[in-house]
Formats: structure tokens, sequence, C-alpha cells
């Protein structure tokens, strides 16, 4: 059971430096893993305020190549030279409005796990996807894409969030994630984190069901209230599926 907080573009290095120590005062991390994914340049403050716990850091999102002119990349190594642990790949944020695409996704995805950074690669399909009766397709090309370049890597972990659902409040029914977590799963068996309007209120069914191993936080993983919940809610539903 895995729960991240994905802070997308929120928390500079003093609010992020704070906030990890509060959270890492907050949460118990016995039988469920916490991680925080802040901006790139509050990473280093991330870390020191996490110094102690168990509560990993990663970053947003990692470039394949080493080094280069990719202007505006980071690269693994640098995260590692960091002590960053791993990064998020591929959220439907970097797809929709920044140009990324299942080919793009694959080779971050690659590059990290190679250079020995976890990695939560995002899928998950548009409302009009949705609506359109694609959300198969869609997710077995996205899936696939990821499980062609690396297949079921150790280091790998999926998350699911169906586009319809993150910051608009409107979360996907249990069985809906349900449903695409087992299709995900048939297509690659990595964990497979659950996203979109994710809240103390509505974790603890969703992290129940069988086939989502965790959950990735956006709006909800921006207080230490409201995410140390989530915790709590990944730590009864870790108990209960033993
Ligand atoms: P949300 O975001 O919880 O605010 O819907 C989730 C995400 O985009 O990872």
């Amino acid at each position: 059971m895995l729960i991240a907080g994905n802070w997308k573009l929120f928390k500079g290095p003093g609010e992020a430096g704070s906030f990890a120590r509060a959270l890492a005062g907050a949460v118990d991390t016995a039988g469920v893993e916490v991680a925080i994914c802040p901006p790139y340049v509050s990473l280093a403050a991330a870390l020191e305020g996490t110094t102690g716990s168990d509560i990993q850091v990663l970053a947003q999102s990692v470039h394949w190549a080493e080094t280069g002119a990719f202007t505006g990349e980071v690269s693994a190594a640098m995260l590692k030279e960091v002590g960053v642990a791993g990064a998020i790949v591929g959220h439907s944020e970097r797809r929709q409005l920044f140009g990324e695409t299942d080919e793009t996704v694959a080779r971050r995805v690659e590059a990290g796990l190679a250079a020995g950074l976890r990695i939560i690669a995002c899928v998950g399909e548009t409302l009009a996807e949705r609506d359109g009766g694609q959300v198969e397709e869609v997710l077995r090309r996205q899936v696939g894409a990821v499980a062609a370049a690396v297949g079921a890597h150790a280091q790998l972990v999926i998350a699911y969030e169906p586009i319809w659902a993150i910051g608009t409040g409107r979360t996907a029914a249990p069985e809906q994630a349900q449903e695409a977590h087992a299709l995900i799963r048939a297509v690659l068996d990595v964990p497979i984190l659950y996203g979109g309007s994710v809240k103390a209120e509505n974790a603890l069914v969703l992290l129940s069901q069988p086939d989502v191993d965790g959950a990735l936080v956006g709006g909800a993983a921006l207080e230490v209230d409201s995410f140390a919940a989530i915790v709590e809610a990944g730590r009864a539903a870790a108990a209960t599926k033993g």
C-alpha cells in the first residue's frame, strides 16, 4: 500500500520543509508506504524535513537523457544526487498541457528505472473517451507502451487517474476504479494506485478494492491533516487485505 502526494505547482522550499516536518510527526508509516512529490526546487527541503522518517520524496517527472541540450528538464542522475527516491512520469497534466506522449512517457520510465529510481507512471482516460466506450482501448495503449519498454519492473508503479476525476471533486465509483485496475493488471502486473479527487472521506472504500494498491493524491495532499487521514485509511485498508 502506497499513499503518494502529488503537490503539482504548490509549495516552495520554505513551505515544503515545514510541511514535511509536520507530516513526519503526524503519520504512522507502519504497514503503509508514504511519499510526497514536491516541485524540483523544493525536493532538497522536503528531504531535509523528512530526515529520520520513512517518508519517501519523489520528483514530478524525470528526463531520459543524462545530460544534454534539454532546457527545463532534469535527469535521473541529478535527482539521485539530491537524494530523491523516484519520480512520477506521464501525469495527465504533462500529457495534456506539455505534449507528453506514450513514447516520451515510456522513455522517461525506462531511463528512471535504469538509474535506480522508483517510477509512478500515470495513465487514464478522458471523459470523452469514457463516454465513447474507449476506456479499455486507451488503457491498453497507455499501459502497453510502458509494459513494452520495461515490463513488470520491481520499482515500477502504475497510477490510474481518470482525467475527468482529477481536481474535479468527481471520483470514480469504487467499482469503476476496480474494473480499470483489474484491466491494467492484466496488461502489467505491478502495484496500481488510484488517483482523482481522493479525499479522507472516500479513501477507505477506494483503497479497499482488491486491485487498488494505493492512492496518488493531489489537492487533499496539500494539507497535513487531510493527507494524514488518507494515510490512515491506507493503513486500515492494508490491514484488512492482509
Ligand atoms: P486530485 O489530483 O487529487 O486533486 O484530483 C490527483 C492527481 O492529479 O494526481
